[in-house]
């Protein structure tokens, strides 16, 4: 699975994306060490504060299906009305649930700016800018399971 593949699956992912309050739609694709990939995408709440990012729900999909190790994710997102998507990073509270399951010194995040992201029968790499950094790096200092290591 190349990252651009991993980055079309999220932006398929993207257009399941509920955002009636803050028309802002996210998608991810998560790749699990053994190849299989969740999508997930924003599910927001009248209530506000039970919306669950795309992050999340690809991470508690894989995770409530017995996958817990995992090689990278790709993000993409932006407002509904925009053809070209911005880089979209994880929020801090995704960063936190990434690190509960990702090694920091090796899991991708793999993240990109889309061109013509409205019509996705015409991506192709020319679209797509793809940046890629290590949990490590856009988390610096976590706190993560080691940190409650009893042995
Ligand atoms: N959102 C995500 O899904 N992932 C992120 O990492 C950033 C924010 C969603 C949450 C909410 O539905 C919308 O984007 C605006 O914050």
């Amino acid at each position: 699975m190349t990252d651009f593949e991993l980055v079309k699956l999220a932006l398929e992912a993207r257009t399941m994306a509920y955002t009636p309050y803050s028309h802002h739609k996210v998608g991810a694709a998560l790749l699990c060490k053994d190849g299989t990939v969740y999508k997930g995408c924003n599910i927001e709440n009248a209530g506000y504060t039970p919306t669950n990012c795309a992050e999340r729900t690809a991470v508690f999909k894989a995770v409530s299906e017995g996958h817990m190790e995992f090689e990278a994710i790709a993000v993409v997102g932006g407002m509904d009305n925009l053809k070209d998507l911005p880089l979209c990073a994880p929020c801090g509270v995704c960063r936190q649930v990434l690190n509960e399951f990702g090694d920091p010194e090796t899991f991708k995040i793999i993240l990109a700016e889309v061109k013509n992201a409205d019509d996705l029968s015409n991506i192709t790499e020319n679209n797509v800018n793809i940046t890629v950094n290590l949990l490590k790096d856009i988390l610096p200092f976590g706190f993560g399971p080691k940190n409650l290591s009893v042995i």
